[in-house]
């Protein structure tokens, strides 16, 4: 029977594990919801509304900004088609494809059968979250794999769904994390094969669990009765860079490649919240018991975790960081307050979740130990105000009426005990290294004031996140009081609101520094350059129709924090998100992210598209931020 599941994109997939609530709930949502919209009626209220009252409002308009545009290069048009673009006096080429091999003795990719068995040697799939490492005289890259397409990895089979154990290791080989080692030379950037700092870290690569919840009851299996270890790392979303040289991977979606064999067998309450189902996505539970819930009903809490792992030590083995908090990770911003403390930026990537902060107890000492600093701290949830005002809200017993342990593995239960604000799905966090200030990419909520999230929080538009119905996205920033990251309160204002001024004259023509020549939608990944400017990153609808007509494809944006001024740098082939951004050590080539393209990219009509990194220069070897 053609198992459909695989070919929906993971918010189809949620959507159909994720039922409407019945009619009166959602009827009382939507009226709460319409009763709140008086302040967001059209352009000009929006501009001015209780939604922006914070600081600075929304900067002002592009015009204004042109005059003083600090941007190096004249932005570029939209595209729709199966390439690459970038400005005028910039060249771009592919690093590594899904399939190339990372050490010599991997076969090359076949088209016929979507790479080899042999999975676990080559680059996997669906490139993510990437960051650049010098070691000496040499840079590596960390970057993670999201997912895989069953499909195309597993061509023979009807509709990619596996049968045998053998290859879901395939598939299970082709996540997780690639550490190679990258080098520039006449003839351009390359992997260097064999390099010993080449390393795939993937859903059956050890990892130890540290933190509040290491050796916890929920966390314990028949293979690893201590709930020590687990086995493995998923659907590595975005990334972080500590300060000491770690790599940090994100897993998102993780509740996917869970389900039973026995429909019937009864499923903790507490996977509901995290969409974990009987019914999985990629078949795994059939071959592999690790992945049935019937029989191992606690392997779902050892995963939606952040994960540190040291990339210029291979042997070294990752670790799950449980302090920071277990849902879908997004990215994890790390950055040093003024006190050294640790704090980490955490996005939880679903409609009406949450945005969060760690904060650790102990201080960042260069060349001091640092195996504590992401064990032993506090995690926040954050607060909104409608008057721009904001508030991280602690997760403790007291705030919660949970154990310091459970707040670490059911964390969206806590952080709706606490009060937080349910956001249109955090991507990203940024924080701008010239300034104390941080930014996040909530990237769209069709469920915004329409249905409450999987908790029952209420979703009504705030002010935050004003618009109903929210198919555009917009990114959110915060000042923390006192320049101080670890402080308790912040100032927050929209830096940008995606819209369309093309088909709408309402709050959904975006805010002020959107126009016909920069719009967007569903802005996801994001990282600030040197000189404080803010790199946007799109993964949104490319149909380019309807309310979307004049998008085109994925984009790469640039903004100034100053002004306000957006503007476009790189589009993508079609059905391509851009996602994962790291600079080489000089500055002077951009690593950027291609990730599950539909169009034949980059080997042509005829052969299958892969995902790939690319790296972009300029023709006079000039700086890249
Ligand atoms: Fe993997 Fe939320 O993006
Ligand atoms: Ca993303
Ligand atoms: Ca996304």
């Amino acid at each position: 029977m053609a198992d459909k599941r695989v070919d929906l994109s993971w918010d189809e997939w949620d959507e159909l594990n994720d039922p409407r609530p019945d009619q009166n709930e959602f009827d009382q949502v939507v009226e709460n919801a319409l009763s709140r919209r008086g302040f967001l009626s059209g352009l000009v209220a929006f501009g001015s509304g209780a939604a922006v009252m914070g600081t600075g409002a929304l900067l002002s308009s592009t015009a204004e900004a042109a005059t003083t545009s600090r941007f190096a290069f004249k932005p570029i048009e939209i595209a729709t088609d199966a390439t690459v673009h970038v400005p005028e006096g910039y060249t771009w080429d592919i690093l590594t494809r899904w399939g190339d091999p990372l050490f010599s003795d991997a076969p090359e990719f076949s088209h016929e059968t979507g790479g080899d068995i042999a999975s676990d040697r080559i680059f996997g799939e669906n490139t993510d979250g990437m960051e650049l490492y010098e070691v000496g005289d040499k840079q590596l890259i960390a970057v993670n794999h999201e997912y895989v397409n069953p499909k195309i990895n597993l061509p023979k089979n009807e509709d990619g769904v596996p049968t045998s154990a053998a290859e879901v290791r395939k598939l299970q080989n082709l996540q997780g994390v690639s550490v190679m080692e990258v080098e520039e030379s006449e003839g351009g950037w390359k992997v260097v094969q064999d390099s010993a700092y080449n390393r795939r870290i993937h859903q059956n690569t050890p990892m130890r669990i540290a933190g509040p919840a290491a050796g916890h009851d929920l966390l314990k299996t028949d293979a690893d009765p201590a709930g020590i270890e687990v086995l493995g790392t998923m659907n590595n979303c975005g990334s972080g860079k500590t300060p000491w040289g770690t790599y940090l991977t994100c897993e998102e979606n993780f509740n996917g490649y869970f389900g039973s064999t026995d429909e019937t067998a009864e499923l903790p309450a507490a996977f509901s919240r995290y969409g974990i189902k009987a019914e999985s996505r990629y078949s795994y539970e059939k071959f592999d018991p690790r992945y049935d819930l019937s029989k191992n009903p606690n392997e779902p809490n050892r995963f939606g975790y952040i994960v540190e792992i040291d990339p210029t030590d291979p042997e070294s083995k990752p670790v799950k960081r449980t302090a920071l908090g277990r849902f879908k990770h997004e990215n994890a911003a790390v950055v040093i307050a003024k006190d050294g403390r640790i704090v980490v930026y955490l996005g939880d990537d679903e409609r009406g979740e949450f945005l969060y902060r760690y904060v650790s107890n102990g201080v960042y000492q260069p060349g001091g130990d640092t195996e504590n600093l992401l064990n032993e701290g506090t995690l926040y949830v954050a607060k909104f105000y409608d008057d721009g005002k904001g508030r991280w809200l602690p997760l403790t017993p007291e705030t919660t009426g949970m154990d310091a342990v459970e707040i670490c593995i059911h964390t969206r239960m806590a952080a709706s005990a606490a009060g937080g604000t349910t956001m249109d799905r955090p991507e990203w966090v940024a924080t701008n290294p010239i300034a104390v200030e941080a930014y996040c990419a909530l990237t769209n909520n069709r469920n915004r004031g329409v249905k409450p999230n999987a908790g029952g929080d209420d979703t009504s538009v705030n002010a935050a996140n004003p618009r109903e119905a929210n198919n555009y996205g917009q990114i959110v920033r915060w000042t923390p009081v006192e320049e101080n990251h670890a402080a308790d309160t912040f100032d927050w204002d929209l830096y940008v609101m995606a819209g369309n001024p093309n088909v709408h004259g309402d709050e959904y023509a975006g805010s002020a520094n959107v126009h016909p020549g920069n719009m967007f939608n569903s802005p996801d990944g994001m990282a600030f350059d040197t000189a404080g400017l803010l790199w946007i990153q799109t993964d949104g609808n490319f149909k380019n129709e309807g309310d979307f007509e004049g998008q085109g494809n994925n984009q790469m944006l640039v903004g100034d924090p100053v002004t306000g001024e957006i503007v476009r740098f790189m589009t993508v082939p079609y059905g391509a998100e851009v996602t994962g951004i790291c600079w080489s050590s000089d500055r002077r080539s951009l690593f950027v992210g291609v990730q599950h393209p539909a169009a034949p990219f980059p080997d042509g009509e005829g052969k299958l598209a892969r995902s790939a990194v690319i790296v972009v220069k300029r023709e006079d070897g000039g700086l890249l931020g």
